[in-house]
């Protein structure tokens, strides 16, 4: 697939298949996105792959804790407090299209809990991916985490894989970090879900939109 198109077709899916990647393709798409680029080279990635009986550990601690009404602080401070306008729009706009492409009426706060649960069941992909940085390094090393959560989702097209990135997977670093065994000198940064994309879910129908380049970029001459 050339990369123009990739770039333009990786989408975010939320319903797959119930067939599984082999390790050996894993291994292969992590070959590839570790040529993403970072500061001073420092590679700062570490990458958790979860599959069969951890994964489902993952989602019952996690379910378990929501269950109970148990919140763990995110080591990534990522949603504002206050959604200000452009982002509080594009954000409802996303909201509703996801909602909408699975028949969910706005007002049903039961049924879009249950739809935005399935984030910690992975949409029922065969793999998660979790991504942690070393504390150690300044925050300017988020930049390079995302370059190369990117270069991971765009990779795995090439391998008729899909993905989901997911801040929702870090909302329980510890619990998270003691099932995977991940030293508390790392953040959790977020996870993905990976796998085939079920064609046929409604949930996976609908495409998020962009705005033009003139409403993000400015010339100067
Ligand atoms: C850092 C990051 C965190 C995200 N977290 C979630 C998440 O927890 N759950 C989810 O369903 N989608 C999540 N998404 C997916 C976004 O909603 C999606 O990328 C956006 O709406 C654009 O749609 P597209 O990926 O289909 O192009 C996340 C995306 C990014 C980049």
């Amino acid at each position: 697939m050339d990369i123009r198109t990739a770039i333009k077709e990786r989408k975010s899916v939320r319903k797959f298949l119930d067939k599984p990647v082999d390790k050996r393709t894993i291994e292969e798409l992590l070959e590839v996105a570790k040529w993403a680029p970072s500061g001073a080279n420092c590679q700062p990635w570490r990458v958790d792959v979860v599959m069969g009986k951890k994964k489902d550990e993952i989602t019952r601690a996690i379910l378990e804790a929501k269950e109970k009404g148990i919140t763990e602080e995110p080591e990534m401070d990522y949603y504002p407090e206050t959604w200000k306008n452009p982002y509080k729009e594009r954000r409802f706009k996303c909201g509703l299209a996801l909602y909408s492409a699975i028949g969910i009426k706005r007002g049903d706060v039961e049924a879009r809990k249950e739809a935005w649960f399935r984030n910690y069941k992975f949409f029922d992909a065969p793999v998660g991916l979790f991504f942690s940085m070393p504390k150690c390094l300044g925050t300017g090393y988020l930049v390079d985490m995302g370059i190369f959560i990117q270069t991971v989702a765009l990779a795995a097209l090439d391998f008729g894989l899909s993905t989901c990135i997911q801040a929702s997977l870090a909302e329980y670093p510890n619990t998270v970090k003691r099932i995977l065994d991940i030293p508390d000198t790392f953040s959790l940064i977020c996870g993905m879900s990976l796998g085939y994309e079920d064609k046929n879910a409604p949930i996976n129908s609908f495409r998020t939109q962009r705005v033009s380049i003139e409403d993000f970029v400015n010339w100067h001459q």
